[in-house]
């Protein structure tokens, strides 16, 4: 029996909702297809802990994560904890460190699942974004100087190195190669005269071993009007940290919600451990009343058991997480239903286990 050990962080507010949701679905699915068992380690880190230490996580937080088989993770933040101090305390630092360079958002509608857009059926919404997760606008480099004066200065660079496009963009295309054979390429190669340029130059260059990727160079804001006016031109999305951070909050407004979207942060290189999350945040707006959509998270699990060869396990996942949604009965309220996290969870894993 192969056991797979998942590093689990809870995190903050919904997180700590969605992810033992999710991860009741997942063991279900271990248990239904056999063969394999998830051993879970809890990290009780993030702004609760930071309260009680000072820290986001331990000194040797990283080192403790590096040996697990995957990283599941909630969300993290916390309104009595600055934004930039949580997230580079834990989450940024995981996903650099560990250097997942590929951060993988499925955008599909599910079914079952209205679109605030008119008219679109299940299935007519269907891409991947692939966004850089480790450089670009989120590098970390920048600083502030003469503070508290009136001519206090800060400054917050991009870094784009040669390297870190060439991989992300070639993951992009391979990743084109096994569906529609469309790559969009979002730059904003206008205003920007220095990164985005580079970014366009070396996609060009990884395009020219994929010519039979046809590429389609999108300006980020012209991209943010596609996605409401014509989503269904879109197969899989390439990008940078910020811009594909934007857009893919955007896709998920486009096909139901944030509570449904879900995100896998890859080491294609398999060096490091996968983190696999929602793509929502901590909703401090609705944590603690047991209503948050599982979703993200379960799509989330379904793309870690992917990633950890269980392809078969990761189908029977969605298969009863669409059926649930696709049946309109249990929902959560952001779908217009009544039900609770737990419940809509634990219909997915009877689904699951009905099915076998
Ligand atoms: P958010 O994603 O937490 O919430 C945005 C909106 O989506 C809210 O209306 C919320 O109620 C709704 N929503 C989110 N998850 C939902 C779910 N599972 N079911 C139903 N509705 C859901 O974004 P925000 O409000 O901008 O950020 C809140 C906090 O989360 C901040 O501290 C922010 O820094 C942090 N954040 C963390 C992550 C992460 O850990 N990956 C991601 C985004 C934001
Ligand atoms: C996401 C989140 C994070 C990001 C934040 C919380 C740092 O918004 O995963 O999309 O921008 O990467
Ligand atoms: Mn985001």
């Amino acid at each position: 029996m192969v056991k797979y050990r998942i590093a689990v962080i809870p995190g903050d507010g919904v997180g700590r909702e969605v992810i033992p949701a999710a991860w009741e679905v997942l063991t279900a699915a271990a248990e239904a297809h056999g063969g394999f068992e998830l051993s879970p380690t809890y990290y009780d880190w993030g702004c609760g802990y930071y309260l009680k230490t000072g820290r986001m996580m331990p000194d040797d937080g990283l080192d403790r994560l590096r040996d697990s088989d995957a990283i599941f993770l909630g969300a993290i933040g916390d309104p009595a904890v600055p934004d930039h101090v949580s997230l580079w305390g834990l989450l940024l630092p995981i996903r650099q460190s560990f250097d997942l360079y590929v951060n993988l958002r499925p955008v599909r509608l599910l079914r079952g699942v209205r679109s605030p857009l008119a008219g679109r059926e299940p299935g007519s919404i269907d891409m991947v974004c692939v966004r850089e997760n480790t450089e670009g606008e989120y590098c970390g480099v920048g600083g502030r100087v003469h503070r508290g004066f009136d001519f206090e200065v800060a400054v917050q660079a991009d870094v784009f190195t040669r390297k870190g496009v060439e991989r992300v963009v070639r993951y992009a295309f391979e990743l084109a190669r096994q569906r529609r054979r469309k790559l969009a390429s979002i730059t904003k190669s206008n205003a920007f005269q220095y990164s985005m340029p580079f970014w366009d130059e070396v996609t060009g260059a990884v395009g020219r071993a994929y010519p039979d990727v046809e590429v389609w160079r999108v300006l980020v804001d012209a991209a943010a009007y596609y996605f409401v006016l014509k989503p269904e031109a879109f197969d899989v999305v390439v990008g940078s940290n910020l811009f594909m951070d934007i857009l893919t909050d955007l896709a998920a407004a486009i096909t139901g919600g944030l509570g449904l979207a879900a995100s896998a942060n890859l080491d294609p290189e398999g060096r490091f451990p996968g983190l696999f999350e929602p793509v929502h945040g901590s909703a401090p707006d609705i944590a603690g009343r047991g209503i948050a959509n599982p979703t993200g998270a379960i799509w989330a699990g379904a793309l870690m058991l992917e990633h950890l060869g269980q392809k078969a396990a990761a189908d029977a996942v969605m298969g009863a997480l669409e059926e649930v949604l696709a049946a309109e009965k249990i929902r959560t309220p952001d779908l217009g239903g009544r039900n609770t996290t737990s419940e809509f969870a634990a219909e997915v894993a009877r689904v699951l286990k009905a099915k076998g």
